[in-house]
Parts: structure tokens; C-alpha cells; sequence
């Protein structure tokens, strides 16, 4: 069988070259400068001398294998958890804990159970100290975003996973941070929600001046979202290679079998999966006790 010819993941046609060039003209939002944690010195560092930086509306993905630091990663951005050495710049300040200029969608429905939906969407909006009539206005404006006006008034625990998760956007925009961070936030979702919720955080995200910072295990999710692509190692966690994802805007689902989109996969493989010589199978040992007749 012949193999199929692909581009390189590195080639650019001149519409993408052009939105990449208009990226790296915005202001940065985010700056990760040489950040370093350890949680266990045994072990040693979970993250090392990571150095990255994000712009203006721009989207950007991180990926890597289990454990190679995903989640402290953005919950050092977060201010969520100390910083051994290194620095994180939101927005020209340096961070030093939580801050209404980073709002935060994770894995797990966070939303406040006791709360409806536009309550849970006004809470943030109440503690910037908005007043309860405007605040409310404002929630059901984002309720309306979200698709969820006939919900309004509905606890979380009558949702399904992926209207938990529209909410917990909303909740997390209306109060306008500079950047978004999420962590695995469609992951708990069935696939057919999952892929639902991708177009729709995109059609969000058109629509309002973001940056978004997306952890993902899902090689497709990157790269339908992302403008670029952060791919860690582990042992310790380090910034193997930035991809810059080299698939036009918009993006459709039938892009996903496009020249470039496949080629930025089979990159992505050859960095998260890489194939090792003395691979498994290679190396399997047939018991004497086994006749060759039988194999
Ligand atoms: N609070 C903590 N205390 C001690 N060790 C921790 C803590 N948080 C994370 N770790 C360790 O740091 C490493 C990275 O964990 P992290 O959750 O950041 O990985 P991840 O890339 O998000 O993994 P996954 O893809 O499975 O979500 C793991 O070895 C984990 O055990
Ligand atoms: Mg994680």
C-alpha cells in the first residue's frame, strides 16, 4: 500500500502566514518566563524552565502525556498553587494568586449547586461588586449566549454535562478576563457533546476578546481549536516543541482530513506516542511450554 504524501505540518499557505503575523502584532496577554515546580525532591521537578507566551485572542493549546504537568501548569497560572522560580505575566503584572483577569473553566461541573443558572452566571458579577438588577441583566445576556434562556432558572442538577459546561463559560466571560484557562473541560463529555461544544466555544470565542489557554489530551481537539499548540514531555515536564497549527479559520469539521490537519497529527503522534525500538511488541517471550505448531 502506498503511503500517503503529505505536506510538512511546518508549511503555511499565505492566509494562515498572514493570521500568524497579525497574532504576533497584538499585545502579549500571557508571559511564562523559565517556571520551574517541584512538588517532591525525590522526584524532581514536575515542570522545568517552561518559557512560552500567548497574545491577544489568541488560541492556545497544551498537550502531553498523563502527568507531564497539564494541570499545574495552569494552575500556576491560575495563582492556584505557589511558584518555585520563574515568573508568570498576565496582562504587564506579575501574578501572585487568583485574579479576576483570569477566569477558569475545569474538567470537573464546578458550577454552585444551590444556585440556578443565572444565578451561578451573576455570582461572579456580584463579588466585582456590579449592582443585583445589572448583574442580572448582564447574566441573562450571557445565558442568552449560551443557548440557554429556557434554563434560566434551572439548577445545575437538572443540566446535562454539556449545559453544565456552557454555563460554567458563561460564568467564567461575563465578568470580561483577559484570558480564559481551561483544563480538559470537554473531556467527562460524551463524543458527540464533546464535538458539539468545540464548535460552540469557537463560535464564542469569534464573538468576544479572549485569550484562551486549553489543556487537552485529544490530539483533533488542538488542533481543530488552536492557533498553537504547547507540546510537553514528562520527567520532567518540558516544552518539546510549539506547533504552529497550520490549518486556515474557519474551522469546520471536514477539515479534519485536510491535507495540513493531517499532517499536524501525525506530528503531534510522532511527539506524544513516540515509537521506540524496543517496542512491546518486539519483545514478547513465547513460553517454552507453548508447541510452535499451536502459534
Ligand atoms: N498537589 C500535588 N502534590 C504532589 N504532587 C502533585 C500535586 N499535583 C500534581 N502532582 C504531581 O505532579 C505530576 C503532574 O501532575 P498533573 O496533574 O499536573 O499532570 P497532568 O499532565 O495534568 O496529567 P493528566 O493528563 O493525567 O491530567 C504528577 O506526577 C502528579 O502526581
Ligand atoms: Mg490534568
Amino acid at each position: 500500500m502506498r503511503e500517503l504524501q503529505l505536506p510538512s505540518y511546518k508549511e503555511q499557505s499565505q492566509k494562515v502566514k498572514e493570521r500568524f503575523d497579525r497574532i504576533k502584532q497584538r499585545e502579549l496577554i500571557l508571559k511564562v518566563e523559565r517556571l520551574s515546580k517541584t512538588f517532591d525532591s525525590e522526584k524532581g521537578p514536575v515542570l522545568d524552565n517552561i518559557s512560552f507566551q500567548t497574545y491577544r485572542r489568541e488560541f492556545v493549546s497544551i498537550i502531553g502525556p498523563s502527568g507531564c504537568g497539564k494541570s499545574t501548569m495552569i494552575r500556576l497560572i491560575a495563582g492556584l498553587e505557589d511558584i518555585d522560580s520563574g515568573k508568570i505575566i498576565v496582562n504587564n503584572k506579575e501574578i501572585s494568586g487568583p485574579g479576576i483577569e483570569r477566569g477558569m473553566v475545569f474538567q470537573g461541573y464546578t458550577l454552585f449547586p444551590w444556585l440556578t443558572v443565572v444565578e451561578n452566571v451573576m455570582y461572579g458579577l456580584l463579588r466585582k461588586k456590579m449592582l443585583r438588577t445589572e448583574a442580572k441583566n448582564c447574566a441573562l445576556n450571557w445565558v442568552k449566549i449560551v443557548g440557554l434562556e429556557k434554563y434560566q432558572d434551572a439548577y445545575p442538577s437538572q443540566l446535562s454535562g454539556g449545559m453544565k459546561q456552557r454555563v460554567a463559560i458563561a460564568r467564567s466571560i461575563a465578568t470580561h478576563p483577559k484570558m480564559l484557562l481551561m483544563d480538559e473541560p470537554f473531556s467527562a463529555l460524551d463524543p458527540q457533546t464533546r464535538s458539539k461544544m468545540q464548535a460552540y466555544l469557537l463560535e464564542i470565542w469569534k464573538n468576544v476578546n479572549i485569550s484562551i489557554t486549553f489543556i487537552t489530551h485529544d490530539i483533533d481537539e488542538a488542533i481543530y481549536l488552536s492557533d498553537r499548540i504547547i507540546v510537553l514531555k514528562t520527567d520532567p515536564g518540558e516544552i518539546q516543541e510549539i506547533i504552529e497549527v497550520p490549518v486556515p479559520r474557519p474551522r469546520t469539521p471536514e477539515q479534519f482530513l485536510s491535507p495540513e490537519f493531517l499532517a499536524t497529527k501525525k506530528r503531534l503522534e510522532e511527539l506524544i506516542h513516540p515509537k521506540k525500538d524496543d517496542d512491546e511488541v518486539n519483545h514478547i517471550i513465547i513460553p517454552p511450554d507453548i508447541n510452535e505448531n499451536v502459534l
